[in-house]
């Protein structure tokens, strides 16, 4: 299946185009493209009997059904897609403990959500694919990750080609993309994306003009503490990470989806990050959260902004 075959008013001839760029970019034999097409192609001839979706950990599989030869190869195929930001995942029992404990996020937006059955959904900067499987359960019609990374475009495509689960597509796209899929989504989730945005408006204007009216947008963001309409915009970088532009407060992003003629917006998250939630594991080596915090005093990050909240929004196109 296609999605674009009954996405009638998706620019289908540029996202074609694409796509076509996409996959003779990474036919060539360039050692960076190699890295993780190998591991991808290393273990196409499995697939899993038994998954589940709707626990913490996405199950593809069980430690039953390999035996020992096929077991090392996932295993040596899952260690190349590392590091693990989002998880947990279960891949023939093997346990990828990942930096972050997606489940948490994904636990306070599933309240949220709207009915999904027969739904389309997009899920930008969706990384390898863990809250698209968790969205499985819900019975959408499809469900497209916008990834521009390499590693995560065949770290996805690896598990699903073991999952199997075929309403689920990935587009080596990003969010500046999204201009080719006017009227197509029911639900949009723009989750860790807005802070490394240069033009954070302009893209909630595009976000909103890809939603089909009365469709959903969940929001969630890196934000700074307070009442005030504001947005931090640090010298370089902020806990650490280059690439932040704005680092708003709550206020602040309720009144840029208002501005930009979102309806019925809502916040109906907010909490501090903490290294509960985000840390280094054995399939996520480098920095994590402890790293990015000013280790005498918890309240700013090492360069001495405030430390990130967590804040998350619900948003309607009115059409
Ligand atoms: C902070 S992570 C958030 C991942 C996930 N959405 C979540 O909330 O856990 C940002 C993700 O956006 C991806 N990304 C980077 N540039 C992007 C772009 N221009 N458009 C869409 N996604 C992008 C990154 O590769 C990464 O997977």
């Amino acid at each position: 299946m296609d999605y674009l075959d009954f996405l009638h008013s998706a620019n289908r001839p540029a996202i074609r185009q694409l796509r076509q760029e996409t996959e003779s970019r990474l036919a060539q034999p360039k050692k960076g493209f190699l890295r993780f097409r190998e591991p991808y192609e290393a273990i196409q001839h499995l697939r899993a009997k038994f998954t589940d979706f709707s626990s913490d950990a996405v199950t593809i599989g069980q430690a039953d059904e390999l035996n020992q030869a096929d077991r090392q190869l996932v295993y040596e195929a899952m260690r190349a897609f590392m590091p693990w930001r989002k998880g947990p995942f279960n891949i023939f029992g093997i346990e990828i403990d990942s930096e972050w404990q997606s489940q948490r996020k994904w636990n306070r937006i599933a309240p949220m959500l709207p009915d999904l059955s027969g739904k389309v959904i997009a899920d930008i900067g969706c990384n390898n694919g863990y809250y698209m499987f968790r969205t499985i359960p819900h019975q959408p019609k499809a469900v497209i990750g916008f990834e521009p990374f390499l590693q995560h475009y065949y770290c996805f495509n690896t598990l699903n080609q073991l999952a199997g689960v075929d309403n689920l597509f990935m587009e080596m796209m990003g969010v500046e993309q999204i201009n080719l899929f006017p009227d197509c989504f029911d639900l949009i989730l723009l989750m860790g994306i807005i802070y490394h945005r240069i033009s954070p408006v302009e893209m909630l204007r595009e976000i909103r003009a890809a939603l089909r009216p009365g469709g959903t947008l969940i929001l969630e963001s890196q934000a700074i503490p307070g009442d005030e309409p504001v947005a931090l915009f640090p010298e370089s970088r902020y806990a650490k990470v280059p690439g932040t532009y704005f680092v708003p407060t709550a206020a602040c992003l309720k009144n840029w989806l208002t501005r930009v003629g979102f309806a019925e917006v809502e916040i109906f998250c907010c909490h501090p990050m903490s290294n509960e939630e985000q840390r280094r594991t054995d399939w996520m080596t480098f920095e994590s959260y402890s790293d990015f915090i000013d280790p005498t005093n918890p309240s700013l990050t090492v360069e001495g902004y405030p430390a990130p909240l967590r804040v998350f929004l619900k948003a309607t196109n009115p059409g």
